[in-house]
């Protein structure tokens, strides 16, 4: 079959995966509309899963109460996992902001059911994660459909997943896999501000693609990729 996304499609998604960032600042006060909501969750939900197990629930959640108490959480734990570098580290890990619970108008919880269809999952049973990994399909999903309909989305994990289980009223088997904070934003940065912050560099794609076995960067029959990869094309 010939290719049945038209250019424009293709530039489209891949604008969206360019473009996307983790946005914890510039939320506008703007409601989200419902429709838009809908669309993004729609996206989230045709993710592919394991056997088609479709683990995943989305908690939406826009009560204060509730989100104050994720936002405390979000403060003793960051400041627990601060002991756990040294400085200057520490106070630069410190100054970033690394959430929008309560600056945003809407947190959503992802949240992995292992037993939605029984114990038995088509593709599951040698490798158990990838019932986690679906959920994080889905997450992505979400996150690209935001970006498209031009919403900023921040993915929340310095948090106790004991107190998101408790304050969500999750079943003992359901497991927290994201929480998100979406919202209008006056902009979207060019660059993951940890890359800004000079936290850490985006690497080089020829550092991360090895041929055949782990660690080998070179490989007679792999020349053509390889001088493409090399050539650091930028697409973003
Ligand atoms: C599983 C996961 C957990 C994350 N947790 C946080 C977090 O707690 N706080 C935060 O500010 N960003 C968090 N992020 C966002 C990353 O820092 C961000 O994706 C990365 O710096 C690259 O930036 P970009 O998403 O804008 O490309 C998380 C991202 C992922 C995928």
């Amino acid at each position: 079959m010939n290719n049945d996304f038209s250019n424009d499609e293709k530039n489209g998604l891949y604008k969206a995966i360019f473009s996307r960032r983790d946005v914890r600042s510039h939320f506008t006060s703007d409601p989200i509309d419902d429709e838009v909501l809908s669309r993004i969750l729609n996206a989230a939900h045709h993710a592919p899963s394991v056997g088609f197990s479709q683990p995943w629930n989305f908690i939406l959640i826009k009560d204060f109460e509730i989100r104050k108490k994720i936002k405390d959480s979000f403060e003793i734990e960051r400041k627990r996992s601060s002991h756990l570098v040294e400085e200057p580290q520490k106070s630069k890990y410190l100054s970033f902001k690394l959430e929008g619970i309560l600056d945003s108008p809407l947190n959503i919880c992802v949240t992995y059911d292992p037993l939605k269809f029984g114990p038995f999952v088509i593709g599951k049973s040698s490798i158990p994660e990838t019932g986690i990994y679906s959920v994080c399909c889905a997450v992505q999903n979400l996150w690209l459909a935001a970006r498209t309909e031009g919403i900023g989305l921040g993915w929340v994990s310095i948090l106790s997943n004991d107190t998101l289980k408790k304050t969500l009223e999750l079943p003992e088997h359901v497991l927290p896999v994201a929480y998100l904070c979406l919202g209008h934003v006056s902009e979207f940065a060019k660059k993951p501000d940890l890359e800004t912050a000079r936290w850490l560099p985006r690497l080089e794609l020829k550092d991360v693609v090895y041929y055949e076995k782990w660690d080998r960067k070179e490989n007679s029959s792999w020349n053509n990729i390889h001088e493409l990869i090399k050539a650091n094309l930028d697409y973003a």
